[in-house]
């Protein structure tokens, strides 16, 4: 197996046997063999910094009905609210004093946030903030309006793809989503020139080895600038409440192949990998991850941004998050860095053989 790895960090891909191959006999021996690549290519374009983005989760109304979402549109637990352009502005403006030089606004795919709202709110952000880089993350668009929020001054884009097997997507979305439609949105925010993020939860129900081998396909075939996994947790108020959890251990494992086979991508240490574990994201770090993405949303509405249960940090301030994120990153020997944090696109590559 070890030569699988070392296969891996050279030619920086594997066929999808290979890749199912390493990860159903991967065992803890193996893993630490992995992470000790993984963290060198790390190291050897990012030392030991960490990039911070903060997320600002702005409304949790969304029109879709996602399976394992716990703001699906079909939960009605749910108290659902949306932050004004100026609760948004002032978002930016604590973080911004707390070092963040990328501001991430996510929500649900929410109808209220029309073409024209989205792109008021970049252009105030990127007007008030020039020095930072704005990261929308608001879901499933026309090539149009992906377009229009570039041209407002929208530097990058992340969307998840779930999962690239076709099968294994139904069976997460309801029918009015497809894979096909989420990997169109991919390659249109990549062509108009997005910094692209997509990404996969690790032991989603359903979910197999070979689909998780598609996964690393797909993402060394769109070669996105970031690509952001972690596990699935289940929410008590959705379909797969009754489904186990993704684990720590194959999220990390799926990270640092992530990191051998994009060695410069920009990985996030997740909210869900700390959710599962207490150094879940110290781990992820250490297993090739790079970015952290700690939340700037007002305090009164973090715990109804619930995508998983007993997700972390929902009544912790930004400047706590911010803090504790540092204290934690230098327990391990590495550094959060005030930084836009993009992705080198001038290094040169690799060249492995020593
Ligand atoms: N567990 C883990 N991750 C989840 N997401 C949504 N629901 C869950 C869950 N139950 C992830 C999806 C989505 C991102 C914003 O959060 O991958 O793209
Ligand atoms: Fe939020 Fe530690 S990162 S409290």
């Amino acid at each position: 197996m070890k030569t699988l790895i070392d296969k891996l960090r050279r030619q920086t891909f594997l066929t999808k046997e290979e890749y199912v191959t390493l990860i159903d006999h991967r065992t803890p021996a193996l893993a630490d063999y992995l992470f000790e690549q993984s963290r060198e290519v790390r190291h050897h374009y990012y030392g030991h910094d960490v990039y911070v983005r903060g997320l600002i989760e702005f409304t949790n109304y969304c029109k879709n009905d996602c399976r394992y979402c716990g703001i699906r549109c079909g939960n009605h637990q749910v108290q659902r609210y949306r932050l004004t352009e100026d609760e948004i502005l002032s978002c930016c403006d604590n973080g911004y004093a707390l070092g963040f030089r990328t501001f991430v606004l996510q929500g649900g795919e929410d109808p209220y946030f029309t073409e024209e709202r989205i792109v008021s709110l970049i252009r105030r952000i990127k007007q008030g903030y020039p020095d930072c880089a704005l990261t929308l993350s608001i879901g499933e668009k026309t090539r149009d309006e992906y377009q229009a929020y570039f041209n407002a001054g929208a530097d990058r884009y992340l969307l998840r793809h779930e999962t690239a097997n076709d099968a294994h997507y139904r069976y997460l979305h309801p029918p009015t989503l497809s894979s096909a439609n989420r990997k169109r949105c991919l390659r249109d925010l990549k062509a108009i020139g997005f910094q692209t993020g997509c990404g996969f939860m690790v032991g989603s129900p359903g979910q197999t080895t070979e689909c998780l081998a598609e996964d690393m396909l797909f993402v060394k075939e769109l070669q996105p600038q970031m690509v952001g996994i972690g596990p699935f947790i289940a929410q008590h108020d959705t379909p797969f409440r009754d489904q186990p959890n993704g684990t720590m251990e194959l999220t990390l494992f799926m990270l640092g192949l992530l990191r051998l086979t994009l060695p410069k991508v920009l990985l996030p240490s997740t909210t869900a990998l700390g959710t599962i574990h207490p150094l879940g994201r110290e781990k992820g770090i250490l297993a090739g991850a790079n970015v952290v993405m700690p939340n700037l949303s007002p305090v009164s509405v973090r715990d109804k941004y619930l995508l998983y249960d007993n997700k972390i940090c929902t009544g912790d301030e930004a400047a706590e998050c911010r803090n504790c994120l540092s204290l934690r990153m230098k327990s391990i020997g590495y550094t959060v860095v005030v930084s836009r944090g993009d992705y080198p696109a001038d290094t040169p590559e690799r060249n492995e053989t020593t």
